[in-house]
């Protein structure tokens, strides 16, 4: 691809998402920026940028943008973090909110299976509770295309393969024909909405018990990383925990932040 149209489009998204894409990403790019061009019914890369590169529309922005998220993810993604949820987190944080609210969000959640994740935990071991406490599951991201799919809840039989135990797919989800649809029980947990992380200090006023953010800030340069990671750390209620991806590190120390190893995972809580 013509290094012009590389960068423009690169730059384009990293201003809008934070997400930076280095050398080596050329193939990538061109690949799914070729795809949606011919969706769009232009012949050619060239084609497309030509058009677009003086007059872009909010709708063909967003378009770009998603087409070049990396949505990767699967069910209980690294098994470990959603063990310590449920032998320490969540019982501590019922223990700990004695039938109050309890917030959390995860942040980039992708196609859903992050969230729908945590929500069979709560039914799966913590349904007791659920009536006498406030839960709710936030769960957002930047790309439309991912989220419409996380509304939707239905997986294919690949998706469902990878990482969700039988006894939870026969338990939670109902198949039908070559697919298979999340339980309503489940979706009730979780709500989906648009979020640009590079804008929470602006959009989101609530405050969290736990943030899942997990495999998203791998994508943005050191200076966005901790720029986003600061936000967050401001949006996590005292006592509250921040999980990352298993191979990320805390882009930034901070003064009320500790790090602590809890069963296999390392996690952030906010000092009370
Ligand atoms: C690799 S997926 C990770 C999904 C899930 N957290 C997991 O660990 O399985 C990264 C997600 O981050 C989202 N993303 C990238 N940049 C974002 C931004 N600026 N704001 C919100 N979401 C973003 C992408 O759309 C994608 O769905």
């Amino acid at each position: 691809m013509d290094r012009e149209i590389f960068d423009f489009f690169t730059t384009l998204v990293e201003k809008v998402s934070g997400i930076s894409y280095g050398a080596g990403k050329e193939y990538l790019v061109e690949s799914r920026l070729l795809e949606l061009a011919q969706t769009l019914g232009y012949r050619d890369l060239n084609e497309f940028y030509l058009k677009i590169k003086n007059q872009l529309s909010s709708q063909l922005l967003n378009s770009i943008v998603d087409a070049l998220t990396i949505n990767e993810t699967y069910f209980f993604r690294d098994t470990h973090p959603f063990e310590t949820l449920k032998n320490y987190l969540l019982p501590e944080l019922f223990k700990r909110k004695n039938g109050k609210k309890i917030s959390i969000w995860s942040a980039a959640c992708s196609t859903g299976q992050e969230p729908y994740s945590v929500a069979i935990l709560l039914l799966e071991y913590f349904n007791q509770y659920l009536s006498n406490y406030e839960i709710k599951i936030w769960a957002t991201d930047i790309s439309l295309s991912s989220l419409k799919k996380a509304k939707e809840g239905v997986y294919n039989q690949i998706e469902v393969n990878r990482g969700l135990p039988i006894h939870f797919l026969l338990k939670y989800f109902k198949q039908k024909g070559s697919v298979w649809e999340i339980d309503e029980r489940v979706k009730e947990l979780v709500k989906f909405d648009f979020l640009n992380l590079l804008e929470i200090n602006k959009r989101v006023r609530e405050n969290f018990d736990l943030i899942l953010c997990r495999y998203v800030l791998i994508y943005f340069s050191n200076s966005t990383k901790k720029r986003v990671w600061q936000n967050l750390c401001q949006l996590l209620k005292p006592g509250g925990y921040i999980i990352l991806g298993g191979t990320e590190l805390a882009p930034s120390e901070l003064p009320d932040i500790e790090r602590k190893v809890i069963g296999k995972t390392t996690v952030f809580y906010k000092k009370e």
